[in-house]
């Protein structure tokens, strides 16, 4: 199978994670890495980069959150229903082979190539502390996921309803204080994943982040999602970029282009 051209699959199973989050399986072995993405597609909808959620047993999920009008359409599909793709592409995290201890940090539906990459981790038998943050409890995604998989769990809402009230950076903060951790990883809310790389490189830690953007053709070709201002496309050197090289965009954190190359403020 060349990773470039379409496969059409049935959704196997749709799982609701939250009331506009639905992760499907579908039946395909993809042999992909934690971090990368497929382009979905729906015909009649349009085609999205969506980040893997899992792949175990010759099958992978994604996870789609209702925001925009092609995710919205996605989100309505249940079992048995269609759905195309392509991929995967794009770089992945990289957990250090000689490494005990590793921390995530999941905001939103980013949590999802994090809930993947945790597994991964705990089955090379690292100590995994999954932190997740959300505007409240019925916004996070992968708790009970991952306190079944072995991962400390540690939760941050805005409104206290579950977890700390705060912040999941405040959250690392207190974690990186009182633990030795060998690698943070995160994914969510651009201005989130800034305070991650700048509190890791505080703290002297290897960080790894994931970076979004708009993005046309997946593979290198369009330029549509090349980033100011190394201009590296991110559907190829992207989207996991180390926290040292995301912090030297001028555009992380602050702005992102949409469809027509226009900057949009964060
Ligand atoms: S989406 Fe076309 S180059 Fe990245």
């Amino acid at each position: 199978m060349k990773n470039d051209e379409f496969i059409v699959a049935r959704i196997e199973e749709a799982i609701q994670e939250s009331k506009d989050s639905k992760t499907f399986i579908l039946p395909n072995a993809l042999n992909s890495r934690p971090g990368q993405f497929v382009m979905l597609w729906l015909p009649g909808a349009g085609e999205k980069p969506i980040s893997i959620s899992g792949e175990k047993n010759g099958k992978f999920s994604v996870t789609v959150c209702a925001v925009g009008p092609v995710s919205k359409a996605m989100y309505k599909l249940k079992k048995g229903d269609k759905l195309g793709f392509r991929g995967p592409f794009g770089t992945h995290y990289t957990i250090p082979k000689d490494s005990t201890s590793i921390a995530v940090v999941g905001g939103g539906y980013g949590s999802a190539p994090l809930a993947y990459l945790s597994e991964v981790a705990i089955a090379q038998g690292k100590k995994v502390y999954f932190i997740e943050g959300a505007r409240n409890k019925a916004r996070l995604l992968f708790a009970e996921r991952m306190k079944k998989a072995g991962a400390e769990v540690l939760l941050s809402t805005d409104d206290g309803s579950e977890g700390i009230k705060g912040y999941s950076t405040d959250v690392l903060k207190n974690l990186l204080k009182t633990h030795k951790i060998d690698k943070v990883f995160t994914c969510g809310p651009e201005i989130m994943m800034k305070k991650v790389a700048e509190i890791s490189q505080k703290f002297k830690i290897k960080c790894e982040i994931s970076m979004e953007r708009y993005m046309k053709c997946g593979i290198g070709l369009c330029g549509q999602c090349a980033v100011d201002e190394l201009g590296i496309c991110l559907c190829k050197e992207g989207p996991i970029l180390p926290g040292e090289k995301a912090l030297s965009l001028k555009e992380f954190g602050s702005y992102r282009r949409d469809s027509t190359g226009k900057k949009v403020e964060w």
